[in-house]
């Protein structure tokens, strides 16, 4: 492409502008597909690409699509034909937009994609983006769709910038990708790949970047973040708890999380870290996913639910404040009431202060697909409630539990008020705050007064 769309209001016909390239980035899915889909925006910037309102606004649609769970493919494929209205329509008015699929769907459907829906330009896996401009030029000098699943060998990592524009107060940072694991429900090994972990000197580079961008809180991200085993600065291989360490010593950096943890890869040193290292916050996603073993070894868990229990205990002791998180699937094939009860009844010993829960969901190719036993709807929608109300009564018991106490809360964007920010908590929940004269990006110490139905509000200390 090499101009843009520009939609005259007074004329009301496209206009054709050679020097304006605009993209628009629609993310679906998880925390590493929007840190994807910033790195896909910090390699189109050097192209002179700036970000587009919307989609009618766009010289260049890319949907950063994820394969986790139900209708994946469908969905994508529904939102496609809805951009082939937009593309021919563009295309009378003389500027047609480059439609470009990419993440989990595009490397599970690869060329099927351009098969179904002629409007689709590219289509690149989620191992392939670093070579999104190659991409955009072979399919200019072409004329024809450009579709590239292949894992390249280079390493994507090597190819992004080694700099980044202005960014909020918080942003991911991917340090691991991939698994290794093959729960038998989960499509993640196959669209992304086995486990690979960055060296932590490139690790440290992005960190530096994004705290020169204006980033005070960085969430380390990876399939199995835990898993990390990436070389050290010293050459030795590092774990996360040992990244951690050094990235803390970044100045300018105020807080560290890390996510998705894997039960199995919970290790001493990351525990002792949450006992020891003042910037990283007190809160772990753990999933468990299920609380019966006859379940979890269906799934391929690799672990127990007293395992859990004993391990969240370990936790607790080392920071006993600690907020814990996780991933529930019920309607698991051969899910008995009585394997559900055990979910539930894991979930009352562990109390969590927040979740996320899913009817189990048959993907292509994954050994839980072809089991016997699959679930009826109707029994997972039912389960789903009774899990979601029991988690949805220890959220808010956590949240009220917070109020009166004393936290360091991070502003990150205005509120709905005038004067009003919303900042996170250690905790990550959301705490609105009359700001008084404080700024996006300080840290301020509050009491929190009150529990809203998803936040809470505080004051700051005088
Ligand atoms: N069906 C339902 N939920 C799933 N997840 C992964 N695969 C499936 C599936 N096939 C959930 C798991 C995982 C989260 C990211 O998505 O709980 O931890
Ligand atoms: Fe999927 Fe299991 Fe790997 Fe998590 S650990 S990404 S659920 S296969």
């Amino acid at each position: 492409m090499t101009g843009g769309v520009k939609w005259s209001r007074s004329h009301r016909l496209y206009q054709w502008n050679e020097s304006v390239k605009k993209v628009h980035i629609k993310s679906y899915g998880c925390q590493m597909n929007i840190y994807d889909s910033q790195r896909m925006g910090d390699l189109l910037g050097p192209l002179g690409y700036e970000v587009a309102s919307g989609p009618e606004d766009a010289d260049l649609i890319i949907l950063n699509t994820c394969h986790i769970r139900e209708k994946a493919a469908e969905k994508v494929y529904s939102e496609l034909g809805k951009l082939r209205h937009l593309k021919e329509r563009h295309a009378r008015a003389g500027g047609t937009p480059v439609i470009a699929v990419a993440g989990c769907v595009a490397q599970a459907e690869g060329e099927e994609i351009v098969r179904r829906e002629k409007s689709v330009d590219l289509v690149f896996g989620p191992q392939a983006y670093h070579r999104l401009p190659a991409l955009l030029k072979a399919h200019a000098a072409s004329g024809r769709p450009v579709v590239e699943t292949e894992f390249p060998p280079e390493d994507k990592f090597e190819h992004l910038t080694k700099t980044v524009p202005k960014r909020g107060v918080t942003a991911f940072l991917t340090v691991q990708e991939g698994c290794d694991k093959f729960c038998t429900f989960c499509v993640v090994p196959y669209t992304r790949g086995s486990e690979f972990s960055r060296p932590a000197v490139q690790i440290e580079t992005e960190a530096r970047a994004l705290v020169a961008a204006g980033v005070r809180e960085i969430t380390l991200l990876g399939q199995n973040v835990n898993a990390y085993h990436g070389m050290g600065t010293d050459g030795a291989v590092w774990s996360l708890a040992r990244l951690i360490t050094h990235l803390s010593r970044i100045d300018g950096i105020e807080r560290l999380r890390f996510t998705t943890s894997h039960p199995r890869d919970m290790s001493d040193d990351l525990i002792a870290a949450h006992a020891e290292l003042p910037k990283l916050m007190p809160y772990l996603h753990l999933p468990i996913q299920a609380g019966s073993d006859r379940i979890l070894k269906e799934m391929n868990r690799g672990h127990r639910s007293e395992d859990y229990l004993k391990l969240i205990a370990r936790i607790r002791q080392a920071r006993p404040d600690i907020a814990l998180s996780g991933d529930f699937i019920v309607g698991f094939p051969g899910e008995t009431e009585a394997d559900f009860e055990a979910t539930l009844a894991v979930t009352r010993e562990v109390h969590y202060a927040s979740a996320f829960s899913f009817k189990y969901s048959p993907r292509p190719g994954t050994p839980a697909a072809e089991m016997a036993g699959q679930v009826p709807d109707e029994v997972k929608s039912e389960r789903l409630a009774r899990l979601q109300e029991l988690l949805g009564t220890q959220q808010k018991a956590f949240n009220r539990f917070c109020v009166g106490s004393d936290m360091a809360i991070l502003l990150e964007k205005p509120g709905r008020h005038q004067g009003q920010l919303i900042g996170r908590s250690p905790y990550l929940q959301s705490v609105y705050i009359d700001a008084g004269g404080h700024a996006i990006g300080d840290m301020v110490n509050v009491t929190i007064d009150a529990v809203g139905s998803n936040s809470l509000s505080a004051h700051i200390h005088p």
